[in-house]
């Protein structure tokens, strides 16, 4: 196992429901570290940038207006495994179909106020953590 870095977001709707602190206490108590924080209030070519991937999917308007609809709290999480981690205790994009226990089944909504955004491999974190935090190295092999 090797110890990763890993970019999550706290949506608009969980910042909006107060419950930050107790988000990061899942992280802290499941070994994972905030090294790098922000809250931010992304403006429209902030989230298309960041959701560029999805630029094509039919979801992505609805994606990019709930992004900027309130602030967000931007994180940089290490650890081992800190991308499969912070997915597994982030739980199903869907919280409808979330495991219990996990952020997205106790804090979600719907699949576009689902609490929680995360990188899902290797190469995604290294990308989007450059993208928020530019000067930040990572080691992500
Ligand atoms: P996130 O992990 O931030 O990555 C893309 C987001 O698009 C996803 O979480 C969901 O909030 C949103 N989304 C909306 N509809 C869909 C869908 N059908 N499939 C995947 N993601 C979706």
């Amino acid at each position: 196992m090797a110890v990763e870095r890993t970019l999550s977001i706290i949506k608009p709707d969980a910042v909006a429901k107060n419950v930050i602190g107790k988000i990061y206490s899942r992280f802290e108590s499941n070994g994972l570290k905030v090294v790098a924080s922000k809250m931010k209030q992304l403006s429209r070519a902030d989230a298309e940038g960041f959701y560029a991937v999805h630029r094509e999917r039919p979801f992505f308007k609805d994606l990019v207006d709930f992004m900027i609809s309130g602030p967000v709290m931007i994180q940089v999480l290490e650890g081992e495994s800190a991308i499969a981690k912070n997915r597994e205790l982030m739980g199903a994009t869907d919280p409808k179909k979330a495991e219990k226990g996990t952020i997205r089944a106790d804090f979600a909504e719907s699949i576009d106020a689902n609490a929680v955004h995360g990188s899902d491999a290797p190469e995604t974190a290294k990308v989007e953590v450059s993208y928020f935090f530019p000067g930040m190295e990572v080691y992500n092999r």
